[in-house]
């Protein structure tokens, strides 16, 4: 009777057992008479001993010679192993290699260190290291847990176009596509527009999906195509919105916290930073903001944006994000509504992440005046006849509204501390990068 298969994942639930495991060799201790081959299988990495007397000369031989990265399907009995990384081994019966990699053609990520470079241009390799395998598990995790934050709460999923017809964040960052003969289109920046439209159908909606800006900005957190999560609420004001956020960024750490322990060591994330990520969030005014920041030294002066560096400054002394409101309507989109006691104000919010990561929410309170909205689309200078569909909301049973967006690779990159957002994302699209 053969081995059953089994992940390394549930190894634990397979002690004493003999079972089988398919994966690829990781790296390799040798020791004469005896060898360590650490097999990963995309679940984990578990260390075989492999004992010259017990196994077909043939068999040791080969697997004391086997190169990095060879698949093979190991057979064994599984023994806990309190020193193990994992806590179990497996000692080996037989095995079957599947394709030994040449020493000819080696595997080229070696664990020696590799430049940046090097790394982006093997990112389809890259991600089978150790600590790449752990942030995708944490972005899964991410991903899944934002689902079930919005699920939970009686949200539905409602999916908005990728080929969108007009901006939704301004004109100066759209991927024009060329449509057949007739149109131009643009790759969506935001499902925001349809998502107000499906919250006046639905009450509570979300969308999630890969968004895209030709920002030209090199920094460590702009990707041109990332993936967005964007909740839109009907009869929802801006401090339902800021309520929304904080629930979901408190309930997605938790969530990683929880089950994504042995990913976090893997990265060395000091995960009291994280535990200390707990409702309520400071909230402060985008007016005190500019206060806060000109006693810290930054230039900036009222009606400015915050940089990266006035994001990491704000969030400096705080060991959890920072809601910061009430930005000037001069430097956000079309869309927000006006503060009734300053109406020089737009009513929207920012999710601010300590430790540097910077924004990872954007969001607020919609127009639901159909005059306004009229007049700010010519202020911003796009085409109201791209526009009409979205006037219907504010003609057809208007309310107040709003919802926000969360980007998921800034998310993930604060969860696991990277330096980089280009490590949260498989196979990342930047300025100067769109390769493999
Ligand atoms: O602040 P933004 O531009 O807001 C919107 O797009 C709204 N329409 C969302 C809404 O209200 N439904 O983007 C929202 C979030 C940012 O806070 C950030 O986390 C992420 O999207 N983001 C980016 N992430 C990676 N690379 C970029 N170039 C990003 N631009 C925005
Ligand atoms: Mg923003």
């Amino acid at each position: 009777m053969s081995a059953p298969r089994v992940r390394i994942s549930d190894i634990a639930r397979h002690d004493g057992q003999t079972v089988s495991i398919a994966g690829w060799l990781y790296n390799i201790r040798r020791s004469g008479k005896i060898c360590f081959p650490l097999l990963r299988d995309g679940s984990g990495i578990i260390q075989c001993v492999a004992v010259k007397a017990n196994l077909p000369e043939e068999l040791f031989e080969a697997l004391k010679d086997l190169t990095q990265e060879s698949s093979l399907i190991v057979t064994g009995k599984v023994r806990a192993e309190a020193r193990a990384q994992g806590g179990f081994e497996l000692d080996v019966e037989s095995a079957e290699i599947i394709q030994r990699v040449s020493e000819a053609d080696p595997y080229p990520i070696t664990p020696k260190d590799h430049g940046i470079d090097f790394l982006m241009d093997h990112r389809h390799l890259w991600l089978r290291s150790k600590r790449q395998a752990a942030i995708l598990r944490i972005r899964h995790e991410v991903i899944k847990s934002i689902r079930d934050y919005f699920d939970n709460q009686g949200f539905t999923l409602v999916d908005t176009p990728i080929f969108t017809p007009a901006a939704c964040e301004g004109t100066t960052t759209l991927f024009e596509v060329n449509y057949f003969d007739e149109e131009k289109l643009y790759l969506t920046q935001s499902g925001q527009l349809y998502n107000e439209a499906n919250a006046m159908a639905l009450g509570k909606v979300y969308c999630f999906g890969p968004t895209f800006r030709a920002e030209k900005s090199k920094t460590r957190r702009h990707l041109t195509e990332f993936w967005m999560v964007e909740p839109e609420m009907a009869y929802a004001d801006l401090e339902d919105v800021k309520a929304l956020a904080e629930g979901l960024v408190v309930y997605c750490v938790g969530r990683v916290l929880e089950n994504r322990k042995a990913e976090l060591e893997v990265l060395e994330r000091d995960v009291k930073k994280l535990e200390s990520v707990k409702a309520p969030f400071p909230r402060m005014s985008y007016d005190d903001a500019v206060k806060v920041l000109q006693g810290k030294g930054s230039e900036i002066t009222w009606g400015g944006d915050f940089g990266n560096t006035d994001e990491t400054l704000l969030t400096q002394d705080s060991d959890r994000p920072i809601l910061v409101d009430r930005y000037p309507s001069e430097i956000k989109a079309f869309y927000f509504q006006p503060d009734a006691e300053n109406d020089k104000l737009a009513l929207g919010v920012d999710v601010i992440a300590p430790e540097g990561y910077g924004e990872i929410i954007g969001g607020g309170q919609r127009i639901h005046d159909p005059e306004l909205l009229l007049r700010r689309l010519k202020e911003h200078d796009l085409p109201p006849e791209a526009f009409n569909w979205y006037m219907d909301l504010r003609k057809y049973g208007t309310v107040p509204h709003g919802g926000f967006g969360m980007g998921v690779e800034r998310f993930v990159a604060w969860m696991c501390g990277t330096e980089h957002i280009r490590e949260c994302i498989a196979y990342p699209r930047m300025l100067y990068r769109t390769r493999p």
